[in-house]
């Protein structure tokens, strides 16, 4: 099935979370504020008592828990998060800092349609494992200047999908992986926002 954005007046967006959700809220905020011409239509954490959903719940978004706790077989549990976000009619999923990976199934009904966003340069400091301060920390290990954010498409394994967009950051004077993780964050939120601004515009074609 091919997708050509814009399809209709406004993007619905589904949104995978597992803990915090300030990416999502980032996104919720631009929605709301007419920024993105988007709605989020749904929220959906492996978290029951994350603070995502709260978030999600405080701005009036259909929440779901879904994980291994509610659905023991793996296959039982892709299945169902394929249906949820089809029954959403969710045009773009949106991870935001979920941290398992997505089912055959989902991936197969929304091919080209999942994005993620990661707080490193990728391809560098990404991969199995490096998730949360082990980004940060490898990143100063790595001697590096520079560091920053990526959205990419999301493929069958962790960080590898092609590249949709990148910003860079200035890390010259942070001393820790805290200071790191804080700056990086905050330019993920305008990078994602900036992102799907680009998806709802036509200028970047999603599958
Ligand atoms: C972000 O750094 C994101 O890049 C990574 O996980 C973190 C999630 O933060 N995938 P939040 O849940 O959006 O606050």
């Amino acid at each position: 099935m091919t997708h050509k954005y814009p399809k209709g007046p406004r993007l619905r967006l589904g949104f995978l979370t597992s803990h915090g959700g300030s990416n999502m809220q980032s996104i919720i905020d631009a929605c709301v504020s007419g920024d993105l011409e988007a709605d989020p239509v749904v929220a959906i954490s492996n978290n029951s008592g994350s603070e995502a959903l709260a978030r999600a719940r405080a701005a009036g978004i259909p929440t779901l828990h879904l994980s291994g706790a509610t659905h023991p077989d793996p296959g039982a549990l892709d299945a169902v998060m394929a249906d949820s976000l089809s029954s959403c009619k969710v045009d773009v999923v949106c991870l935001a800092g979920y941290m398992k990976k997505i089912g055959p199934k989902t991936l197969d009904r929304f091919q080209g349609r999942i994005i993620n966003i990661h707080p490193s340069l990728l391809p560098k400091h990404g991969g199995p494992g490096m998730y949360g301060l082990r980004v940060h920390e490898a990143v100063l290990a790595a001697g590096e200047k520079v560091s920053g954010a990526t959205v990419h498409l999301v493929d069958a394994s962790y960080d590898t999908g092609p590249v949709l967009a990148q910003t860079e950051v200035d890390i010259r004077d942070c001393a820790t992986a805290e200071e790191v993780a804080g700056r990086v964050l905050k330019a993920e939120h305008a990078l994602y926002v900036q992102t799907l601004k680009q998806i709802a515009a036509g200028h970047i074609e999603l599958g």
